[in-house]
């Protein structure tokens, strides 16, 4: 059985409760919280801050899965990291200076994640690999939940795992992810899911059992 970690977005979720729905998520079986920042310039919506990180941080042990969607990005990275965040993933469009921010995160002790916009090509983390824990394949344009998947996506994710070869990195999915769509990204590589619609439309123990069982055979 294929060991999947699925990080439900709190973007889905009812903001007037937001302490409340990552209580129930973690009741519910997520492995990871995922936190979508976005500023309405790298990305054209406007989520939260490090403010919400870290009032969040007390309702759940589970690890807080943070996904950057700035620019500038850099100066932003430590009050993300002091506010909580357990995972701090930067887009690699989002600055000139990848490399330098990679080296910012690891530098506060946190693990360093680098996304890829679907019409990013892999390349991009030739050079960065040794200094990345987690790579954030996007399935949708970034921004908004509930878009459909984009197929060309599983051909990217089987391509980033042949150039990880042995390292210990993890291979993250984000948009468009429901049991339908899971199997595909589980088969060419990847261990983690984020799902914000699929898990919030429903029954939370329920929409996350079914993603994790979605791949159960492969
Ligand atoms: C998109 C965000 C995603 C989003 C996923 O910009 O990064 O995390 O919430 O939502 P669904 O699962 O509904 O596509
Ligand atoms: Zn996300």
């Amino acid at each position: 059985m294929a060991d999947v970690l699925i990080a439900p977005s709190i973007l889905s979720a009812d903001f007037a409760r937001l302490g409340e729905e990552v209580r129930a998520i973690d009741t519910a079986g997520a492995d990871w919280i995922h936190v979508d920042v976005m500023d309405g310039h790298f990305v054209p919506n406007l989520t939260i801050g490090p403010g919400v990180v870290k009032a969040l941080r007390p309702h759940t042990k589970k690890v807080m899965d943070v996904h950057l969607m700035i620019a500038p990005v850099d100066p932003y990275i430590p009050a993300f990291a002091e506010a909580g965040a357990d995972i701090i993933t930067v887009h690699a469009e989002a600055g000139a200076h990848l490399d330098r921010s990679l080296q910012v995160i690891r530098a506060l002790g946190k693990k360093a994640g680098v996304s890829l916009n679907p019409g990013t090509p892999e390349s991009v983390l030739e050079y960065v690999m040794d200094r990345l824990d987690l790579i954030l394949v996007m399935s949708v344009n970034p921004g908004f939940g509930g878009q459909a998947f984009i197929p060309a996506m599983v051909e990217k994710i089987k391509r980033i795992k042949a150039m990880i070869g042995d390292r210990d990195i993890t291979i993250e999915v984000d948009g468009g992810i429901n049991p339908e769509t899971a199997p595909d990204v589980v088969a060419a590589g990847a261990t983690a899911l984020v799902a914000g619609s699929a898990v919030f439309g429903g029954d939370y123990g329920d929409r996350i059992a079914a993603i994790r069982e979605s791949c159960a055979s492969l």
